[in-house]
């Protein structure tokens, strides 16, 4: 069966699969979407709770329904969203390691009877662990299964950066690389404002409070299970970062954007996921871009791919 441009399947009906289900359809650019859950009930709620915001302005007559596997034979994107999340006074997603391969296990099996065209963004953790466990077991396209991995992270760090200096965070140039979680980070010497190298950022934005680059990395490592700690989960990033990636697909954007990917030899690395500013289109990844690191950022990146090693080796992989 051909892939349909614009179908998009969303596996997992809980807080994060609603957030995307409701984000994605103010794109007004998906025709249909099928959403899937082991409870039915749930899945029908969200679709039913979703469909009613289709008779506002804003969003297109999208359909939407509940559906099971087999309407992923012919799904552009599948966005996977199933098993659970850290809670409050949780720090470390790896803990979910054990619990969600095997939840991911089944929902990967069910996908790959139907099919090994469409796009699949992961959104469960610890995402870069699944992403390469999944990849590697099911021989998935490596450009077509990728994870929102440190978009997200991105995204906290360019808001905070943002707000310091008294800029839109979409003025940030500043990716933060690595795992979604403990060992992310960010190569400073690729960072900037409108151009302006991160070292002359202090002179030229006069930021609100002198910029401690520790700090900075640090907020963005725990804030989001300090979300968790204060409204029990997380859902508003995560599932804008699911439709930034829908959107570059949908629109065969070719934006630069970090996901966490099968490493093809970056850095001399290929046994891990991890983050990487990647090129997306229709075709999902076209190019794993290899930035320039500096003697900090390469020591970085070496504590990421130890610590991601040792979880996959932890899980047999
Ligand atoms: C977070 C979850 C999605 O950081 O890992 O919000």
């Amino acid at each position: 069966m051909s892939v349909k441009s614009g179908k998009l399947v969303i596996v997992g009906a809980g807080k994060v699969g609603n957030a995307v289900l409701d984000s994605v359809l103010r794109l007004s650019i998906i025709d249909e979407i099928v959403v899937i859950n082991r409870n039915r009930d749930k899945a029908l709620g969200a679709v039913l709770d979703a469909s009613h915001t289709t008779a506002f302005e804003y969003s297109t007559n999208t359909s939407i329904r509940v559906g099971d596997y087999p309407d992923c034979a012919d799904a552009q994107i599948i966005v996977v969203t199933a098993g659970p999340s850290i809670v409050k006074g949780e720090y470390d997603r790896s803990i979910l390691l054990k619990r969600n391969i095997e939840v991911m296990n089944g929902v990967m099996a069910n996908i790959t009877r139907y099919t090994r065209e469409a796009i699949l963004i992961i959104i469960s953790n610890p995402l870069d662990i699944l992403t390469y466990y999944f990849q590697k077991k099911y021989n998935y396209p490596v450009d077509r299964i990728f994870g929102t991995g440190t978009l997200l992270d991105t995204a906290r760090f360019n808001k905070m950066l943002g707000d310091l200096c008294g800029v839109d965070a979409k003025n940030v140039t500043g990716f933060v690389l690595g795992e979604h979680g403990e060992t992310s980070f960010i190569p400073w010497n690729t960072v900037n404002i409108v151009g302006v190298p991160f070292q002359e950022i202090g002179e030229k934005f006069k930021p609100s409070v002198p910029i401690d680059k520790e700090k900075l990395l640090n907020e963005t490592k725990v804030i989001g299970p300090e979300i968790v700690q204060l409204k029990g989960y997380t859902s508003a990033g995560v599932s804008l970062a699911a439709c930034r990636l829908i959107g570059a697909i949908v629109r065969n954007e070719r934006c630069v954007v970090p996901v966490s990917t099968v490493l093809r030899g970056q850095y001399g690395i290929d046994d891990v996921a991890m983050s990487m500013p990647c090129i997306i289109g229709s075709d999902g990844i076209s190019r794993v871009i290899e930035l320039t690191l500096d003697e900090e950022g390469r020591r970085d990146l070496e504590v990421c791919h130890a610590h991601l090693r040792e979880l996959l080796e932890s899980v047999g992989a």
